[in-house]
């Protein structure tokens, strides 16, 4: 079948790698597989500081369809001192939060629409609780493409201008993000476009999970103990498991047992949390979100279920933080690191501290926070926990006597 193949998630059945996501017989979700080449470590040493170093691991055929705009490779920051205030001697912050367009997002999206021009499609689009939409955009006009997106009206403005600028047709959604997903599915089906996170899905996860290889990469081809995952539709969690478990196929990486996989979710929208506390596996949609992290308030999550069971076979667990504890944890960031994250990271930081004030993990054991998108996309919240600066007049007597 060549370089790779879908194969359903729940009967395996196979299917030719084209513009398809979901299985004819089951409906299951469908993932891309590999032929896996024979690749080692050496293969990737002196590559491009891009996601793209993984060529042979994602499911771009010929090279000349790479829409990139230079994502990746974001540097994963031993946090001293922020492991100090928390009491870990390992642990590590991986910073997607500077990548080209400020979160994670574009490596999902640079790979659905690097095969949306591979399979010769005209348009592309997404539903967005946010940083989608950028990603999406910005993607689409460097590969020269119309981009439609769909995403509720309340979400920041920093993010409305981003993707505005980047030229895309923007539809502001009088709903939740599960009206503004529902809308997009079916405007995509009848127009054809690729939509990026739905109708491209199985090809969009492929980049989330270069998440994965790179902070395996970065650990010298080592797999941390634990991984703290700000979750909205739960795909980029599942993709990283994806990701470290073909690093094994390939033999990058010999054993998984000691990883732990852990997902963060919003108090204002915890769905696979609730699921998780009550020990169940299905997850109940929460129909009106209400939480500062605007970009992970998915109510009903496409993977959620998937995310459940990959807590068990990764003896992880799943936790919530309100909208206070968000706050305060992108500031603990801040001033420790000198990294500002939007109140998605602010997830991720403050379920980290309660695991480790709960004692779920040691003090030793490597550990790493995904920080998936940037602070300055969502300064109207932050501001709201900040001091606002007196205006002064530019004047040096005055000034010194406040200043000391
Ligand atoms: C910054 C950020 N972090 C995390 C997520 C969660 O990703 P997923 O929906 O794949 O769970 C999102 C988007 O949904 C996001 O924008
Ligand atoms: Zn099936």
């Amino acid at each position: 079948m060549g370089k790779n193949h879908l194969q359903c998630r729940e009967c395996k059945k196979e299917y030719e790698p084209t513009f398809k996501y979901i299985c004819d017989e089951c409906f299951g979700p469908l993932d891309v597989k590999y032929d896996f080449p024979s690749v080692n470590k050496d293969t990737f040493r002196d590559r491009e500081k891009t996601y793209w170093r993984y060529f042979e691991l994602l499911p771009i055929i010929d090279k000349k369809n790479i829409v990139s705009i230079e994502a990746g490779m974001t540097p994963l920051v031993k946090a001293e001192k922020l492991g100090k205030e928390l009491g870990l001697n390992n642990l590590y912050i991986k910073n997607d939060s500077v990548n080209p367009t400020f979160s994670f997002k574009d490596r999902p999206a640079g790979v659905a629409i690097s095969k949306a021009k591979e399979f010769g499609l005209e348009s592309v689009g997404c539903a967005s609780t946010g940083n989608l939409a950028s990603a999406t955009a910005a993607h689409a006009a460097k590969a020269n493409m119309p981009c439609y997106i769909f995403a509720p009206s309340n979400i920041e403005t920093a993010k409305i201008a981003q993707a505005l600028s980047y030229g895309a047709e923007y539809i502001s959604v009088d709903g939740t993000y599960d009206e503004a997903n529902r809308i997009a599915a079916q405007i995509g089906d009848r127009k054809g476009v690729g939509v990026v996170n739905i109708n491209m899905r199985s090809y969009y996860v492929e980049g989330s999970k270069t998440l994965a290889y790179e902070v395996a990469e970065q650990l010298d081809w080592n797999v941390p103990n634990h991984l703290i995952v700000p979750t909205g539709s739960g795909a980029m969690l599942n993709a990283i498991c994806k990701g470290f478990e073909e690093l094994q196929s390939v033999s990058l990486l010999d054993d998984l047992s000691s990883m732990h996989m852990h997902c963060a979710q919003p108090q204002g929208c915890a769905p696979i949390v609730d699921a998780f506390d009550k020990n169940v596996d299905k997850v109940t949609a929460v129909e009106q979100p209400n939480t500062v992290a605007k970009s992970l308030a998915i109510g009903d999550p496409g993977d959620g279920r998937y995310v459940l069971k990959r807590l068990k076979q990764y003896n992880g667990v799943a936790k919530q933080t309100n909208d206070k504890e968000i706050l305060d944890a992108i500031l603990l960031l801040a001033k420790t690191e000198g990294i500002f994250t939007e109140p998605a990271g602010g997830v991720s930081v403050s379920v980290l501290k309660k695991m480790v004030e709960e004692g779920k993990i040691d003090k030793d054991e490597p550990t790493v926070c995904y920080v998936t998108g940037n602070g300055l996309k969502a300064t109207e919240s932050i501001m709201t926990v900040l001091k606002k600066p007196q205006v002064m007049q530019a004047d040096v007597a005055k000034i010194s006597a406040v200043i000391g």
